[in-house]
């Protein structure tokens, strides 16, 4: 039975748990969409593994979401974005895919320091993406990184409000804010789930920007243009997929999006993705 194109749900991966905050602003903005959510977490975290390694899962969990009928693809991953999203473009060019960036852009524009700070991993740092991002939108403002080592780990664990968490945040936001930042992007879609305590660090005089927001706007536009948008005016149903442990995964969504669901189990077959 062929499904009627604008039923067909959206596709969203990440590495593990963080495209979560990009699926929950999808579902806020458009709330009868249908999405179906990868997580690689048998893989996770991409941000420290080589470009070969991010190409090849990237691409094995495009080619099983369209299998599935996926009608637009979010990489609502940076790692997964800086490594494989011009590489997934050309090689499905029918496909409308949104990807994310760090949101530099705003940051530069936004700041009166002229100090802007970025949380992103190591892959997101070295990508082409984010250092193009840069050299056009960042001209004249001073930019600080950090990769923030263990943090995805920390989420991907469920230690959210953990001591080792806050410290890994402090290391990397202390600096930061003795040279003055007053606005820091969070390039990593894992990070919003400890927004309340880069928020609690770096004080109410310096912006903390989620760039999922925009992201489900852009996934919006496009849907619009392909003329992809549901018809449906009832909620939309998701369907969440991990390549690791079903169990964790169902508790860590319920934890971090407060969403009671099933969760089913994916298996890497050389190179495809295969439902267990
Ligand atoms: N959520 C990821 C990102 O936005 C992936 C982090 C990782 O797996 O290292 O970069």
């Amino acid at each position: 039975m062929k499904i009627n194109k604008h039923h067909r749900p959206i596709g969203i991966f990440d590495s593990g748990v963080g495209g979560l905050s990009v699926l929950q602003e999808v579902h806020r903005q458009y709330p009868f969409e249908n999405c179906t959510y990868i997580a690689d977490q048998v893989h996770v975290p991409y941000g420290t593994r080589s470009r070969e390694e991010v190409l090849g899962y990237s691409d094995g969990i495009v080619r099983y979401l369209l299998s599935k009928g996926a009608k637009l693809i979010i990489v609502a991953c940076n790692t997964a974005s800086a490594v494989a999203l011009i590489d997934l473009r050309k090689k499905y060019p029918d496909v409308p895919f949104v990807g994310m960036e760090p949101a530099v852009k705003p940051a530069a524009e936004g700041t009166s320091s002229g100090v802007v700070g970025v949380l992103a991993t190591p892959a997101t740092f070295q990508g082409d993406l984010y250092s193009s991002t840069v050299e056009k939108f960042a001209r004249g403002v001073e930019i600080l990184q950090d990769n923030c080592p263990g943090l995805v780990d920390q989420i991907e664990g469920g230690k959210i409000d953990d001591p080792m968490t806050r410290n890994i945040l402090e290391k990397a936001l202390a600096p930061m804010l003795e040279e003055g930042i007053d606005e820091v992007v969070m390039g990593c879609t894992h990070y919003p789930f400890v927004i309340h305590i880069i928020r609690e660090i770096v004080g109410e005089n310096v912006r903390v920007i989620d760039p999922a927001p925009a992201v489900a706007r852009q996934a919006g536009r496009l849907l619009e243009t392909f003329d992809l948008k549901t018809e449906r005016d009832r909620e939309g149903e998701d369907h969440f997929l991990t390549t690791g442990d079903p169990g964790k995964m169902e508790k860590l969504i319920a934890d971090l999006i407060i969403i009671q669901a099933e969760v089913n189990k994916l298996v890497w077959d050389g190179g495809n993705l295969r439902d267990e």
